[in-house]
């Protein structure tokens, strides 16, 4: 597997342990750098093949501040070649509406959906609407260390585990 780049935007924490942690369940034997957005570039992104986002949820389906920088300038961001799987955090009880609303978004906006890989099962979780949640699944993996913490590692596995076959 080539070298896997994780971008994560994180307001007060808990989106950046788990791009951590994710960077851990690939293993040793994988190069996997971590890099926050608020102190990275588009040029950091152009330099793997393999992208890991992930975003909290905030506001009106909004995603974590840091992807707004990011998000207009990915119209001239050649993704050819190049595969993107996506994490999204929220809290289902708190916003059982709009539950993880920011991965959904950050999904929407990205230009090429052909690229798009690791998406995840709906089971498990309980929330009236989501818009990470599109035709009965959801674009990438869903965290909820609010009120599923105990489930996290092992989501978090399956999903690198699964991402792992599909990354190049
Ligand atoms: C003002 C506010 C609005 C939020 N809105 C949503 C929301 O619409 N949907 C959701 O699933 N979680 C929402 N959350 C929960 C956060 O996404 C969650 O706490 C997340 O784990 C924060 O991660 P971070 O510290 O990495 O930014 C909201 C939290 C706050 C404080």
């Amino acid at each position: 597997m080539k070298p896997v780049g994780i971008f994560y935007g994180s307001t007060y924490g808990m989106t950046e342990k788990v791009a951590g942690q994710i960077k851990e369940a690939f293993g040793k034997s994988a190069e996997v750098d971590v890099y926050n957005l608020k102190n990275s570039t588009l040029e950091d992104m152009k330099k793997y093949d393999n992208l890991i986002f992930g975003t909290s949820a905030w506001g009106i389906g909004e995603m974590q501040d840091d992807w707004e920088r990011f998000i207009d300038q990915f119209e001239n961001f050649d993704f050819t070649g190049k595969k993107v799987a996506l994490f999204g955090l929220g809290d289902q009880k708190e916003y059982p509406e709009s539950f993880v609303d920011g991965l959904g978004t950050l999904y929407c906006r990205l230009p090429d959906k052909s690229v798009i890989v690791g998406e995840w099962p709906v089971e498990g979780y309980d929330y009236y609407f989501s818009l990470a949640d599109i035709d009965g699944r959801f674009v990438g993996l869903v965290i909820d260390e609010h009120n599923q913490k105990n489930l996290t590692p092992q989501r978090i596995k399956k999903w690198v585990d699964q991402i792992k076959k599909e990354f190049n």
